[in-house]
């Protein structure tokens, strides 16, 4: 296996928006950012993953790019980014750019043109079809956020794709002009000096030509075969790999919904020159009562194997990224361990361990190494976020389902519980602006804060600092065999990681049940590399705590 820079790196993730406001206006930017990097360089992050930060007209936040080489303005000027590039990399810490590039805005210029006339220059960058007759969209695919995937345009009397919101209209990877434009703009990017690139639903640039209907649910993306991973998807990215990314020593991370571990082995292949890594979402995407929209909690044995195929098919051909939540997803505390006040520390701590401790880039989520928690909603007013604000319209509003049965699942699954803004300290909307926040300060914002758990050596922050500093000096963390033990436990998650010599034992209680366990001989008498809790390892048979995790190592 190559040793390269990004396998040993830790990235942490940055949702502009949310994470620091330096001018009152209620909106994080890259100046609030700048101001923060000593914080970040202090927790022992590689890598910063900067969600969007181009122009935009924000009816996704940012993630409907109308210029890809201009700056939103809420955020600053292309100045203010020069400067948090260059601060970053005066703390050694290197920047990836959130690349938009499946659609665009409906308000990019591209767009404007193509919608003008059909014989406009610009007409074929996106894809135009005519419906199957006067009132009926081309197919029946659906979009992620809800209704159809097809807009008709007054103008042309036709139709465009939008997998996503109708001001999100997917570009035509078909065409070579849109690739070699595309191109540019990174490699324009890449001369800047940014150090990668995380592809936003890069596994749904491909379309079938004949886009026949679907077998469709009319929720969340089942497209089918017909535009994920569809049928020239890495031929354009081993085109982009060899045009763009294999001139410059950048990483690059691909979102690709449907992925599965044959797949990623060649989107992130070690030798298929398209990505270093992938997202794949079998943990975080099982559907449930209503498409995405579910209550139900992934049972520990699904989860332990999911995980270790991803561990064990990957190993020595393709890279994982390792990631328990993003702009996307609750918090993970919320979702995967418990949130109350007697364990919400201890299983995000616990749930750190499992992570960091796999073979894979771990990715953080801002205010995830505070253990912050999903957001108490309480009207469907409080919401911000498109997608949500679709789906209570298209499940309750219509009827299909009641408040009091959706209610639950919106709450526990809404994209909104990760956006509320970074906890800083205890002062007035947590020290994130002293304007009106875009969206709600999470009320518990007293209890859980930087400021405070910087100050707590036993904090959730210090305990992820630790982790961070673990994989720096332990190199059977990163390049390590995975193997899993004890796969029918339903409250232990055991495995070990072997490196010639070293082996690593983890071992984390997702329950809230202490659960006797057999230590393996192996590991007798073995130090301890980090606990969340004071016990005795030296035992036979050690008594895990609630949400405990401990890693031992034998050499
Ligand atoms: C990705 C992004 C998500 C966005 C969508 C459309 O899944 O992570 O935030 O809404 O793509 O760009
Ligand atoms: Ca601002």
């Amino acid at each position: 296996m190559k040793k390269t820079w990004w396998k040993e790196a830790v990235v942490y993730q940055i949702y502009p928006r949310s994470f620091m406001d330096s001018n009152c206006d209620g909106i994080g930017d890259l100046k609030g950012i700048t101001g923060r990097l000593d914080y970040l360089n202090y927790l022992g992050i590689d890598v910063i993953w900067l969600s969007p930060v181009y122009q935009s007209p924000n009816d996704d936040n940012g993630y409907d790019i109308s210029d890809y080489q201009a700056i939103m303005h809420e955020f600053g000027t292309m100045e203010d980014f020069d400067e948090l590039l260059e601060q970053a990399h005066k703390r050694g810490i290197r920047i990836v750019m959130d690349l938009v590039v499946n659609h665009t805005s409906d308000e990019h210029k591209w767009f404007m043109e193509s919608r003008s006339s059909k014989d406009n220059a610009y007409r074929d960058y996106y894809i135009w079809r005519e419906g199957k007759d006067a009132d009926t969209p081309p197919n029946n695919w659906g979009s992620c956020f809800g209704g159809s995937a097809w807009q008709y345009d007054e103008r042309t009397e036709m139709y465009y794709l939008h997998l996503f919101s109708k001001k999100q209209p997917d570009l035509n990877w078909d065409n070579p002009e849109v690739r070699k434009n595309i191109f540019a703009m990174m490699t324009w990017w890449c001369d800047k000096g940014i150090d990668g690139f995380r592809m936003d639903v890069i596994s749904m640039i491909s379309k079938t030509k004949e886009m026949p209907d679907g077998k469709l649910t009319d929720f969340y993306g089942d497209y089918g075969p017909y535009c994920v991973n569809g049928p020239n998807v890495h031929r354009y990215l081993q085109e982009m790999n060899e045009k763009v990314l294999s001139k410059y020593d950048i990483m690059t991370v691909g979102e690709t919904p449907g992925v599965t571990t044959k797949l990623a082995k060649q989107y992130a292949g070690e030798d298929t020159n398209e990505l270093n890594m992938v997202f794949q979402f079998e943990l975080v995407d099982t559907p449930g009562k209503y498409g995405k929209w579910t209550d139900e909690k992934l049972p520990l044995t699904e989860l332990k194997r999911i995980m270790t195929r991803w561990q064990t098919e990957l190993y020595g051909q393709a890279w994982n990224s390792l990631f328990w939540d993003n702009h996307d997803q609750p918090r993970a505390v919320s979702r995967f361990g418990d949130d109350s006040k007697t364990h919400r520390e201890t299983s995000a701590k616990m749930l750190a361990t499992c992570l960091h401790m796999m073979q894979g880039t771990p990715y953080i989520y801002q205010g995830e190494e505070l253990g912050m928690t999903n957001f108490p909603f309480k009207k469907p007013e409080d919401f911000r976020d498109i997608e949500s604000i679709n789906a209570y319209s298209e499940w309750c509003r219509s009827g299909k389902v009641s408040h009091d049965d959706f209610w639950p699942c919106l709450l526990l699954r809404s994209r909104d519980n990760a956006r509320t803004p970074m906890q800083w300290d205890d002062t007035s909307q947590a020290g994130f602006t002293s304007g009106t926040p875009w969206i709600a300060v999470n009320p518990n914002y007293k209890e859980i804060n930087a400021k405070k758990e910087t100050a707590n050596p036993d904090s959730v922050f210090h305990y992820y600092k630790k982790l961070i500093a673990l994989r720096k000096q332990n190199p059977v963390i990163v390049y390590g065999k995975y193997e899993l033990l004890l796969a029918d436990s339903e409250t232990l998650y055991v495995y070990t990681r072997t490196l010639e010599e070293e082996k690593l034992l983890v071992v984390c209680n997702f329950s809230d049940q202490e659960t006797t366990f057999a230590l393996p001989e192996e590991f007798a008498g073995c130090p301890c590399l980090i606990s969340n809790k004071e016990n005795d390892y030296g035992k036979a048979n050690i008594m895990v705590k609630p949400y405990e995790a401990f890693v031992l190592k034998k050499n």
